[in-house]
């Protein structure tokens, strides 16, 4: 997506550790105008596949998982990252690591907002390792849902996570995939 590659190149910076920083566009600030094109690429991308529900964890997935289920015209369920577990029996619970943050979080979602009827796109906006997504799927599958498909606004591809999730059979698609940020350069896949 040119448009999302010409941003990126514009305003991230690369930190250190294969981490980009991207709070104007994604994990702080949020340009509207922006993230609904992203939502119309992903509802264009996964048209036509009875979608219920999208999904994703808070916080920086919700403005682009907004902007898909608005698009859409479905629901919209973002997970809660929570630090300690308590006793949560009307919730489904996975314990994910972070990535960035260096701890474990978990993730929950209530069990009334998933039903075994939903046909879910889990929309999110960076895969890395791909443990947060795979902790989200776990949770679907205890909701007995079904996943339609996963759309990513940026996949780093020199980390496992996307193509992990490929392996296991999902249709990912991502909107900008970087291959390296060595040298602190940004260097996009094709
Ligand atoms: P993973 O599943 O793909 O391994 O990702 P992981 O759980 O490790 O990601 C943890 C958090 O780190 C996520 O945000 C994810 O978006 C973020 N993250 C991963 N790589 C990068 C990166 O290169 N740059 C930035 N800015 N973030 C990255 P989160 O913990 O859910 O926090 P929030 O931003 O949604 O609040
Ligand atoms: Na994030
Ligand atoms: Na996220």
């Amino acid at each position: 997506m040119d448009i999302l590659k010409q941003r990126i190149l514009e305003e991230a910076t690369v930190v250190s550790a294969g981490v980009l920083k991207l709070d104007s566009l994604l994990n702080h600030g949020v340009d509207p105008g922006l993230t609904m094109e992203l939502g119309k690429e992903f509802a264009r991308r996964f048209e036509g596949r009875d979608i219920t529900k999208v999904v994703t964890i808070e916080s920086s997935g919700i403005p682009v998982a907004f902007a898909t289920a608005l698009v859409m015209n479905v629901p919209l369920v973002f997970a809660r990252r929570k630090k300690t577990l308590l006793n949560e029996p009307d919730a489904y619970c996975e314990r994910v690591p972070s990535f960035t943050k260096g701890i474990v979080t978990d993730l929950l979602v209530s069990r009334h907002l998933l039903k075994a009827e939903d046909r879910v796109l889990f929309i999110d906006d960076i895969i890395a390792n791909g443990d947060a997504a795979r902790g989200l799927l776990k949770i679907l599958e205890q909701a007995g849902s079904s996943v339609a498909g996963i759309g990513i606004v940026l996949e780093k591809s020199f980390q496992a996570g996307g193509r992990t999730l490929r392996e296991m059979g999902y249709q990912v698609e991502s909107l900008v995939k970087i291959s390296s940020l060595e040298g602190n350069a940004i260097t996009f896949e094709d």
